[in-house]
């Protein structure tokens, strides 16, 4: 489809480009003093294929590599009905300059898992399938765990644990219901997607839906236990095209370390509120979304 050119245009067909780039700096007690904070970009529900628009995907791409983070997670749902625009997956996520990290989501499951995670490994991400990998940023070594799909079932908790290590771990599931069981596994964050923040939550309707389907995390952050979760809103889509404020399209920059680390110290488990009044990161302090073409 042509690019509409006129915003409101763009908007009402569902094929708006813009990205909103929420930045966060959090702080966790679980993560040892003198720790080096890391750097992370989060992208999920990227969805390529006819619901979501290439320039979207794009420009996403683009604000990742402005941000140069030290590592780039996304928690699944990489197509939408169809395995044809793999190809046009690999090609933008082959642009990514950071190391790339990914979980799966139920529609990669639906439609071809193994397709989906060699189309990931060809654009050079590592593909965290009920397990988990050492990441080193600054000296500082840190544990990436991905946890496979929930929705569909095909979650291992014991297997994407399996391996050693005592380092602070980031978890990766596509579905922020399993935040609880990473939160007893002393996770230092959740990263998630699938809900789309609602994608259109006019009125709270979309929300109550969503939770008497048994959500109980749909968009930004909330406190597990002692962990933070990030439920990202995602770029794409795979029912319907459009999005609405507050769960416009969405790139999230994550500046991760131990408590009392230099910036703004924000101890996690204080409450929703709080965690959104984080300082940002890598903009000023109090930024939290900051919306661009
Ligand atoms: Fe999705």
């Amino acid at each position: 489809m042509k690019r509409p050119t006129d915003p409101a245009l763009a908007r009402a067909l569902g094929r708006s480009t813009v990205i909103s780039r929420h930045f966060y700096r959090v702080r966790s007690a679980r993560i040892p003093a003198g720790h080096r904070v890391l750097r992370l970009a989060h992208l999920t529900d990227v969805h390529v294929g006819r619901m979501t628009p290439e320039a979207r995907l794009e420009g996403a791409i683009d604000a990742i590599n402005a941000l140069a983070p030290d590592v780039v997670c996304m928690t699944g749902d990489y197509v939408a009905h169809s395995l044809q625009y793999l190809p046009r997956l690999t090609h933008h996520l082959g642009r990514l300059t950071a190391p790339t990290f990914a979980t799966l989501g139920n529609h990669d499951h639906w439609h071809g898992a193994p397709a989906v995670a060699r189309a990931l490994e060809h654009a050079g991400v590592t593909v965290l399938v009920n397990r988990s990998v050492r990441f080193e940023a600054g000296g500082s070594a840190w544990r990436i765990v991905g946890i496979d799909d929930a929705v569909t079932g095909h979650h291992d908790v014991d297997r994407a644990w399996s391996e050693p290590g005592d380092e602070p771990s980031l978890v990766l599931s596509h579905l922020a219901e399993l935040a609880s069981v990473a939160d007893r596994r002393g996770a230092a964050l959740v990263l998630s997607g699938h809900t789309h923040g609602g994608q259109i939550p006019n009125g709270g309707v979309v929300e109550r839906v969503m939770r008497r389907m048994g959500h109980r995390y749909i968009l930004g952050w909330y406190t597990v236990g002692e962990t933070p979760v990030y439920v990202n809103r995602g770029i794409g889509a795979a029912v319907f095209p459009w999005r609405t404020q507050p769960a416009s399209a969405e790139v999230a920059g994550i500046e991760l370390g131990p408590v009392g680390a230099p910036g703004a110290a924000v101890a996690f488990g204080e409450g929703v509120e709080e965690l959104r009044s984080v300082v940002a990161w890598p903009g000023p302090p109090g930024t939290f979304s900051d919306e661009i073409a």
